[in-house]
């Protein structure tokens, strides 16, 4: 029988060869006192290629958004952040739990709010917490990994400034954005105080996220790093995965959309699936289902892992080891899993 399939997410990948033995042989240094060289190349590479004036390594892209998010505000604060945003929904409240703010959710269809919801979202009154900072997401991960155009993207961190508010990205899927836009890296980051950018996710890490911005910000990003438990020691072996990450994961990322895509296709008409294709816009695939955990768990008795996101919502991502016989492979388990289920009753939604 072969391995499973897993298209639980694209953090599930292993380092290769080439990557372990970059770390193996990296140099190394204390890096809570600045003194770690691999991590120190890895901060100035990213933050040449996205534009901005320095960046800083994180454990987790968790990590780095919350610190960032605290930063750019001050305890007491709200946050606007598009609905279904991974810093409100799947942060464990930390903004709310270690920094003292409250985070405001604004609709985001297609994971994009327009510039009249961000005014409309600001607090004017003194009855009410000021209003200061604006979060967008790109790729926006709980809208289907959509892609949010530059100029909407434009218009928002304007709309951000016309209301006097910072603006940190959740890039955990900056890349993706990029090759999906067909722009470099720089143009997704660009406007922003703060970028948030994921080395372990489709760029195929396995560990490390590096927020870039103005060195004054990231000195505070800093402090809460450390207050955060992520001050760390010789990293230089996980800067070097990042760098091989950096500079070898975003010229497959295409490979990943075209295999989403394909996937998302061969998924369209299988019985008791709904599938919004045009949400299908870079390695991310949502479906709807009845009973997401059971149909998982069905899916993954029979080779295939996915993620129940909800009771009715199951998320498939390809990544550096789907390949495209895996998409076909699992285009017909599922088709063959879902006939059984639904006796080939006609699709849902
Ligand atoms: C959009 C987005 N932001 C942030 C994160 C957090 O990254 P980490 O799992 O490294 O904390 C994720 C994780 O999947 C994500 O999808």
């Amino acid at each position: 029988m072969r391995d499973p399939i897993d298209l639980r997410s694209d953090t599930v990948t292993r380092p290769d060869d080439a990557m372990r033995r970059a770390m193996a042989e990296a140099p190394v240094g204390d890096d809570v006192y600045g003194e770690d060289p691999t991590a120190v190349r890895l901060q100035e590479e990213l933050a040449e290629r996205t534009g901005h004036e320095a960046g800083l390594f994180f454990p987790s892209g968790t990590m780095s958004n919350q610190a960032a998010i605290a930063a750019l505000t001050g305890r007491g604060v709200e946050v606007i952040v598009p609905a279904g945003a991974h810093v409100y929904e799947y942060e464990i409240g930390a903004m709310s739990l270690l920094s003292g703010l409250t985070p405001r959710p604004i609709p985001a269809p297609g994971g994009v709010p327009t510039p009249e919801a961000v005014h409309d979202a600001v607090h004017r009154s003194p009855h009410q917490a000021p209003t200061g900072l604006l979060v967008l997401e790109n790729t926006h991960n709980k809208a289907g990994g959509t892609v949010v155009p530059l100029e909407r993207q434009r218009a928002l961190i304007d709309a951000g400034r016309a209301e006097g508010l910072p603006v940190h990205l959740d890039g955990a899927r900056a890349f993706n954005a990029a090759v999906a836009l067909g722009v470099e890296i720089a143009e997704v980051t660009a406007g922003f105080d703060t970028a948030s950018i994921c080395l372990s996710k489709g760029l195929g890490a396995p560990v490390g996220t590096v927020l870039v911005g103005r060195r004054e910000v990231l000195r505070e990003a800093h402090r809460y790093r450390k207050a955060f438990g992520g001050g760390m020691r010789q990293i230089g072996g996980l800067a070097a995965a990042g760098l091989e990450a950096l500079r070898h994961g975003p010229a497959r990322l295409a490979h990943d959309h075209a295999r989403a895509r394909a996937l998302a296709e061969g998924l369209q008409d299988v019985p008791g699936i709904a599938i919004d294709l045009a949400s299908v816009q870079s390695n991310m695939v949502y479906l709807g289902v009845e009973d997401a955990p059971d149909v998982a768990a069905d899916w993954a008795a029979h080779g295939v892992r996915a993620n129940a996101l909800g009771p009715r919502t199951i998320r498939l991502v390809t990544h550096r080891h789907v390949g495209d016989d895996d998409v076909e492979a699992a285009t017909t388990i599922v088709r063959e899993r879902m006939e059984a289920r639904t006796g080939g009753a006609p699709v849902a939604g």
